[in-house]
């Protein structure tokens, strides 16, 4: 069976490592990495994936990031035939437009931060009346992380709107801890996958601007039973009722005190979840794709390894912001070494070698009988590595580990 999969990320690279474990499956990927490369064959960005998809014969495609998503790929794979995961255009507007997603999350019922929708900045400053601070304001349109302003004054709001374009969302800020809840779905039922934490800040502490995600990792504690069963019941399964949604759909949620609510879908893997997610994963994953691809999920159950993964993402200096690329990479060997797997982002073949070529580089990801001794191997791994102005958290999977300290001392009887 031939898979192709689309993107270039860390999301991607563990998504072809773990369907390169499927028997019978030959990987090809569009436009892929230095890393994918290893395991998949290359087409290069300027074929479209659907003329690779064609060249190839792809009995299946999987689709990494949200542009061409929200461009309509899947439509157009689905008019000539071809089976393909992810969501048609319409459905993609769940990630598309916040705007268009919380009038769904009103009329769905589906529980999210109350909110008001301004036309423009002006409109908005009036808004602001309406709202307690700290007040969130979200832009409406693909913004790659960075369209969210969180501002504790009158006078923050205002600066935020100076710079916030178009229409926007106004809303009541939430508070909790945030939690990636994934589900794979068919139109007609939906598959969920263990709960995973992402860490958006740069620095340490949740300090610092936001990025794409600076790690994540998937243990059994970090939402209870029933916990994941009122977030597939309340969140996921409407949305499929609804919408008859295909592919990837994702929660951006937060734990409040009365219960989960949604920050934002996403309509597609998360990165660096994934890279957390693929690993800890038990189920053969091919069958499982092609099962979404022909609305057959019904009686699919996904089974994960008890230990948790650990993802730690290596940055390059000055990301969020601008950065420099080129700088020469070493250190993944030994680190494979330690245990871990490396997944890579944003990584190019230079003349010497292995070398920067984006702001996330690499995805050091690994596991263990419990988060410590994941942490431990994981942390071991990443110090293996050196490249020029990497820098990376030192607190991954820390809630993780207030939580599991939490609930044995709640075991011992402790308050
Ligand atoms: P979003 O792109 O909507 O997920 O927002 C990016 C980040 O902003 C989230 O991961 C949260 O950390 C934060 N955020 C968004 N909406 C809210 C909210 N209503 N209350 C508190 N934090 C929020
Ligand atoms: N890690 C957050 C995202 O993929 O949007």
């Amino acid at each position: 069976m031939r898979i192709l999969v689309v993107g270039s990320g860390g999301r991607e690279h563990a998504l072809a490592w773990k369907l390169s474990q499927s028997p019978g499956v030959e990987l090809f990927a569009t436009p892929g990495n230095p890393g994918i490369a290893t395991i998949a064959r290359i087409y290069p960005s300027d074929c479209s994936p659907l003329r690779v998809a064609e060249e190839i014969g792809a009995d299946l495609t999987v689709v990494g990031p949200e542009v061409p998503l929200v461009s309509g790929i899947v439509d157009e794979f689905r008019a000539r035939g071809l089976a393909i995961v992810g969501p048609v255009k319409e459905a993609a507007k769940l990630e598309g437009s916040k705007i268009y997603a919380k009038h769904f999350f009103s009329q769905s019922k589906i529980p999210t931060a109350a909110f008001t929708v301004a036309q423009d900045p002006l409109e908005a400053s009036r808004a602001l009346d309406r709202f307690r601070f700290p007040v969130v304001l979200k832009a409406d349109g693909l913004a790659a992380g960075k369209g969210v302003v969180i501002a504790g004054d009158h006078q923050g709001a205002n600066a935020a709107l100076s710079v916030l374009q178009g229409p926007l969302v106004i809303e009541e800020f939430l508070e909790g801890e945030e939690v990636s809840f994934i589900a794979l779905c068919d139109g007609k039922t939906a598959v969920p996958f263990a709960a995973t934490q992402d860490h958006k800040a740069v620095f340490d502490g949740d300090r610092g601007p936001n990025t794409g995600g600076m790690g994540a990792y998937s243990d059994s504690n970090i939402l209870t039973e029933n916990q994941s069963r009122e977030i597939l019941d309340r969140v996921i399964l409407p949305t499929v009722a609804a919408t008859g949604f295909t592919g990837f759909l994702y929660a951006g949620l937060m734990m409040t005190r009365t219960g989960p609510k949604v920050l934002e879908f996403n309509v597609r893997l998360g990165d660096p979840e994934t890279q957390a997610l693929m690993h800890r994963m038990a189920t053969d994953f091919a069958p499982v794709l092609v099962a979404a691809a022909h609305g057959e999920l019904n009686n699919v159950k996904l089974e994960w390894r008890e230990g948790p993964s650990v993802c730690v993402v290596l940055a390059s200096s000055g990301y969020p912001g601008a950065y420099e690329t080129g700088k020469p990479i070493s250190g993944i060997e030994t680190a494979e070494a330690e245990g871990a797997i490396v997944f890579q982002a944003g990584t190019r073949q230079g003349r010497r070698g292995l070398e920067t070529a984006g702001g996330r580089v690499l995805g050091v990801t690994a596991g263990g009988s419990d988060l410590p001794a994941a942490l431990g191997r994981v942390y071991a791994a990443v110090r293996a590595i050196h490249f020029e102005g990497m820098h990376y958290r030192t607190d991954i999977g820390a809630k993780g580990l207030r939580r599991a300290q939490a609930s044995t001392s709640r075991g011992r009887g402790e308050p």
